[in-house]
């Protein structure tokens, strides 16, 4: 199940973001910023009752930006990340979206195999893009009309 989150969901965002991204990952500080940002929006995915994943994205006109992505290490390979995209990008759509976005390290292989599965396509490379100096893949795909 797949909800809209709101301030009330800061401890369990924060929590996969740790689980996630470890030390990478957005301070409480940034995702209370995300979820007043009202070009953003936050999504949780559910199981038995627990938020398990999430998406976070920020609409730039006719770009859908996905700002962060994440399914806890032991709820993966189940189809949960596939559904938190198709549902941002569903979302995405209807607000007029035109073109999904995206930033990925070069070095998260997992992710970039994530991503081509979803039909993304990397279209440039963002030299030292992270605050750790890591590279980063730009990655987009297309919305149908
Ligand atoms: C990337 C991530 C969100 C994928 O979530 P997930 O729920 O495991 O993904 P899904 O189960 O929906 O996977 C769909 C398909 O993507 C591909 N895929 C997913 N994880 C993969 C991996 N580790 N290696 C290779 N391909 C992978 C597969 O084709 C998979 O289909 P399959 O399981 O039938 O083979 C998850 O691995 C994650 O949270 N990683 C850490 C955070 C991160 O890197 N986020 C993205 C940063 S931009």
């Amino acid at each position: 199940m797949l909800r809209q989150a709101d301030l009330s969901d800061v401890p369990a965002l924060y929590k996969i973001e740790k689980k996630c991204f470890g030390r990478r990952g957005f301070s409480k500080a940034h995702i209370i910023w995300t979820l007043k940002n009202p070009q953003g929006s936050t999504y949780l995915y559910y199981v038995d009752g627990h938020p398990v994943g999430t998406v976070m994205l920020r609409q730039e006109g006719e770009v859908g930006r996905v700002v962060s992505l994440g399914v806890l290490p032991g709820h993966r390979r189940q189809g949960i990340g596939a559904e938190l995209m198709r549902q941002a990008e569903e979302f995405m759509r209807d607000k007029g979206a035109r073109v999904m976005l995206l930033e990925v390290g070069v070095h998260n292989e997992a992710a970039i195999a994530f991503y081509e599965r979803l039909g993304y396509e990397t279209d440039g490379l963002l030299e030292g893009y992270y605050s750790w100096g890591e590279d980063a893949c730009r990655m987009r795909k297309a919305l149908p009309a």
